[in-house]
This record gives structure tokens, C-alpha cells and sequence, in this order.
């Protein structure tokens, strides 16, 4: 049961160094065991990494970054209340077309920020447990004292009150992983400095959730959905699988497609679950896999299910039938060095990379494109149904950050009792505060700074 767990979490990717990987699988399952289920995975029940994979491909070329000038965040009208929000809509609508891209918000560098994070542990009461890194005994704080700085403009600070204003009798939906859980967190950490947030839902293990903001009448929702194509998981309490994921790339997950229409504004990611093994189905019939040596299936890679379920995403999001606002995310590289998550990976350093000193992975690079592949032809789209589908490019600004994942404390003190303890760390999601509060300014600049 361990062993098939510990596979699952391994997929290959489309290079297939499957025999490495499989011997490696095996040896860190002996090595890693029930440790593994100890640690890594949150009682809750949900696999804190939500994704899992196992790539040492270094070599990238320059130009991983290159980002066409259509991807350029969008200046945006300011509307006064949000009662024009429809016109609000419609306005930067047209403007995407002849937005003089003036500044790409996404390309750029972190700058010292002596003013630090606009909360702490102490004031945000959302911040979870594995990233709650202040208190959990991270020692060292340089990592909050960064800021985003855009090549060509200043990024405004979040402002929680303007955007509460703005939102008055609206709702919100981050629809993904873990990492858009992570990404929700920080607003409502920001967000609770004006307003205190009530939870209002969670599902039985606490992945989907809607919060209130009672003097805004805003609500917040996160939804759950991995794949967000349907999928069926066969993983138990303890985030350990019996069975190969089943997913089906003709058909959207209900969970979230079924509460589309009530909300004015989504913000929707995926990605790294596609990197697990799964059996790949359409018309509820078997079409090949994605990692499944010894089922006589054809390998289709996990490209192959990327791309059709993002087609199906963004041919979802981009109907006339859809209202709001729609806002895709992309990738969020890793961080690992000296192993993987399960072979004593670690993230150590301290300051951020500058331009250039790092390149993407080969695996975030290949999933990246497909995003701005399907997102230029869904953009097109979107704007002729009436749609607004903006892109949030994080990828770049977020490889530039090593220095602010959990690392070992994603745990209470993890070396309390012993200094040299071994500790799976946490180089994928983001300690909050952190770098990931930037994702909140971004989507703030698109909305109304313009
Ligand atoms: C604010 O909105 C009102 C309508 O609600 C409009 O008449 C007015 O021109 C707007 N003001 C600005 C500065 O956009
Ligand atoms: C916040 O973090 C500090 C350490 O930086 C810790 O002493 C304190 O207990 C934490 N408070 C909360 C409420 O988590
Ligand atoms: C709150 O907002 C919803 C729309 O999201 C609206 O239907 C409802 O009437 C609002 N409630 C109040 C008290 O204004
Ligand atoms: C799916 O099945 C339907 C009828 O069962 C058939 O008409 C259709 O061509 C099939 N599509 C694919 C992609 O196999
Ligand atoms: C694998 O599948 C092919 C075609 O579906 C079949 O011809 C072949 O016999 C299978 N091989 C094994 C080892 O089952
Ligand atoms: C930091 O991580 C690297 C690579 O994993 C490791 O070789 C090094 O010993 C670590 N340094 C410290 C101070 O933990």
C-alpha cells in the first residue's frame, strides 16, 4: 500500500527516465515509509503537496521567459462603484485591445522592502498551520522584507478597503489546488485588516471553503478541484492511494462548474496534479495513461490531459452563458534542492534569486506553454463572447523566490527536540506572509489600478 502510494506520487515525465525513477520510487519508499504518512501529508487528509513529482532535468534555454506582448497585464478603467461593474467589465474589455502595454507587471525583480508584510502571524487568524512559518519557528525574516517591483512601473500595494468597497455584494471563487488555498489565505489575511472574515462553509476535509465578509456582503470561496476535470481520486484519509486516479478529459468537475454562475469573479490554477500517474478515459472509455508501467497502456503524457483539460476549462469559461470576470493562473515552479520532496529535498536560501540566476524546470516549462498556448486561443474567445479572461502570469516572479517556502517548518518547531532531526520540507507552497501576497497586488493592479 505504501509502495503503490509512493509510485503514484512519482510520475515520469514525457523524457522518461522511468527506470531511475522506478528504482528511485522504490528505495525511498523502504527509506521513507510511514514516516512519509506522518509527515508529508496533513490531517486532514489532503496531501500537502499537492503535487508530486520527481524531475532533475536542469537545462533550460534562455528564453523561457519570453512572454509575447498579448500577455501584458491589461490597464483597466476605474469604475467609481461597484454597482458599474458591468460596464466596469465591458470597458476593459475594448481597453485590452489598445492597452499600449505599458507596463508588463509580470516581468521584473525583487527590490528590498524595509516596510516588511502588510500582516503578520499575529494579526491574520487565517493562516494555516504548515504555513504558518513566524509560528512555527522559522528563524530567519529576511524573507519578508522583499517587494515586486515591475520593470517599467511601481505595483501598488493591496488596498483592502478599496477592494471590500469595490466588491460590495460580489463573490470571488479561487478554484485549484493546494497552492490556490494558499493563494486564498493571503487574502483574506490582507483582507481581514479592515474586515474580519466568517467562515460560513467547509466540506468534510476542510479543502473547500467560503468565507463572509458581513459589512461588505462579499463572500470568498475556495473550491477544491485538482484536475478540475473530473476525476476520480482514490486516495484515503491519509492522502495514501489504493487505486490510479481515473480522470476524465471529456468531462469538467461538477464541483466547481455546477457554482460557476454565482460568482462575479474567478480565479482559477492547476497544473501539478497532472504529474501523477492516472488512467486517462474519454467517452468513459480507456485512452492510455500518464505513468503506468506494467497496464499495457499507451503512455500519452501528461501533456496530452494538460492540454484537453484546460481546452475544456477555457471553452467552460469563455461560453456566452458566462458572467464575470475570469482570471487564469499559471504554473508555481518548485524549489527543491539536493532531492526531491521525498528525498530529503531541501530550501535553504535565504534571498531571491535576481534575473537570470535561475531557470524554470523543464516539466514547469513544458506546462507553462501549454497555458499560454490555450489561453491566446481562449482569449480570443472570451472577447468576442463578451468575456473577460485575463492571465496571471505568477510562474516568473515566483522561481525568482526560493527563499520563502516553509521548508522543514511546515511543523511546530520541527527541531525542538532534536536540532539534526530530518524534516520533509515544504519548497512548493509559500509561507504567509510571503512572496504569494504579490499574487494579491497583481490581481489588484488588474482590477483597478491600471
Ligand atoms: C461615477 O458614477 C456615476 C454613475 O454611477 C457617473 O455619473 C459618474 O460620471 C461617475 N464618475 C466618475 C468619476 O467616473
Ligand atoms: C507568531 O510568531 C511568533 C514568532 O515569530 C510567535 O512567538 C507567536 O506565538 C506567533 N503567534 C501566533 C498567534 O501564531
Ligand atoms: C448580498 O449580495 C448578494 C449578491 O452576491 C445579493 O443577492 C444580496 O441581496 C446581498 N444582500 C444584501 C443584504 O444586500
Ligand atoms: C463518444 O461516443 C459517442 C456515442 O457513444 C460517439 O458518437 C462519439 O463519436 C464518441 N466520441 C469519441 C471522441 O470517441
Ligand atoms: C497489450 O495490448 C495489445 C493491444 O491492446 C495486445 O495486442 C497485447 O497482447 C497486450 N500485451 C500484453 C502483454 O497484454
Ligand atoms: C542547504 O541545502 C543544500 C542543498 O540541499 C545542502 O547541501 C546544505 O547543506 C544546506 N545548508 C544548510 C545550512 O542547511
Amino acid at each position: 500500500m505504501v509502495k503503490n502510494m509512493r509510485c503514484e506520487g512519482i510520475p515520469l515525465t514525457h523524457n522518461h527516465k522511468s527506470n531511475y525513477i522506478f528504482i528511485k520510487c522504490a528505495v525511498s519508499l523502504l527509506l521513507i515509509g510511514l514516516a512519509f504518512r506522518l509527515l508529508f501529508f496533513h490531517p486532514n487528509g489532503f496531501p500537502l503537496f499537492s503535487s508530486s513529482y520527481s524531475f532533475s532535468s536542469p537545462s533550460i534555454s534562455e528564453d523561457d521567459f519570453v512572454v509575447s506582448s498579448t500577455f501584458m497585464a491589461p490597464q483597466s478603467s476605474k469604475p467609481n462603484d461597484s454597482s458599474v461593474s458591468v460596464d466596469f467589465h465591458n470597458t476593459q474589455n475594448q481597453a485590452s485591445q489598445n492597452v499600449a502595454a505599458k507596463c508588463d507587471i509580470f516581468s521584473g525583480e525583487w527590490i528590498p522592502n524595509p516596510l516588511g508584510p502588510a500582516y503578520t502571524n499575529e494579526s491574520c487568524p487565517e493562516i494555516e498551520a504548515h504555513q504558518n512559518c513566524m509560528k512555527n519557528g522559522r528563524p530567519d525574516s529576511g524573507y519578508l522584507y522583499w517587494r515586486w517591483k515591475p520593470k517599467d512601473c511601481e505595483l501598488h500595494r493591496f488596498d483592502a478597503k478599496k477592494f471590500l468597497d469595490l466588491m460590495r455584494d460580489k463573490s470571488w471563487a479561487f478554484i485549484g489546488d493546494s497552492i490556490s488555498r494558499n493563494h486564498v489565505q493571503s487574502l483574506l489575511c490582507i483582507l481581514a485588516q479592515v474586515e474580519l472574515p466568517v467562515e460560513v462553509y467547509h466540506d468534510k476535509e476542510y479543502r473547500s471553503k467560503r468565507w463572509n465578509f458581513p459589512s461588505h456582503n462579499f463572500t470568498l470561496s475556495v473550491i477544491w478541484t485538482p484536475f478540475l476535470i473530473h476525476a476520480a481520486i482514490f486516495e484515503d484519509i491519509n492522502g495514501v492511494s489504493s487505486s490510479d486516479i481515473q480522470l476524465h478529459l471529456d468531462k469538467l468537475d461538477e464541483t466547481w462548474t455546477d457554482q460557476c454562475k454565482s460568482f462575479d469573479y474567478t480565479v482559477f490554477a492547476g497544473g501539478k496534479w497532472f504529474l501523477k500517474t492516472a488512467i486517462y478515459y474519454e467517452n468513459e472509455t480507456i485512452q492510455g495513461c500518464h505513468y503506468c508501467p506494467g497496464k499495457n497502456l499507451t503512455e500519452l503524457g501528461f501533456e496530452h490531459a494538460y492540454r484537453k483539460a484546460l481546452q475544456l476549462i477555457f471553452n467552460f469559461m469563455t461560453s456566452p452563458k458566462q458572467k464575470g470576470f475570469v482570471i487564469f493562473r499559471t504554473t508555481t515552479p518548485d524549489h527543491f534542492e539536493g532531492g526531491e520532496w521525498f528525498s530529503g529535498g531541501t530550501c535553504n536560501r535565504t534571498v531571491p534569486f535576481k534575473d537570470g540566476e535561475v531557470d524554470l524546470r523543464n516539466v514547469d516549462r513544458v506546462m507553462r506553454d501549454i497555458e499560454l498556448e490555450e489561453f491566446k486561443k481562449a482569449e480570443k474567445v472570451g472577447l468576442e463572447n463578451g468575456v473577460v479572461l485575463k492571465l496571471l502570469d505568477t510562474t516568473h516572479l515566483s522561481l525568482l523566490r526560493p527563499d520563502a517556502h516553509p521548508g522543514p517548518y511546515r511543523t511546530f518547531q520541527p527541531f525542538a527536540k532534536d536540532k539534526n532531526a530530518k524534516i520533509q520540507n515544504d519548497c512548493l507552497h509559500w509561507c504567509l506572509p510571503g512572496p504569494i501576497d504579490y499574487w494579491n497586488d497583481l490581481i489588484m493592479e488588474m482590477l483597478v489600478n491600471g
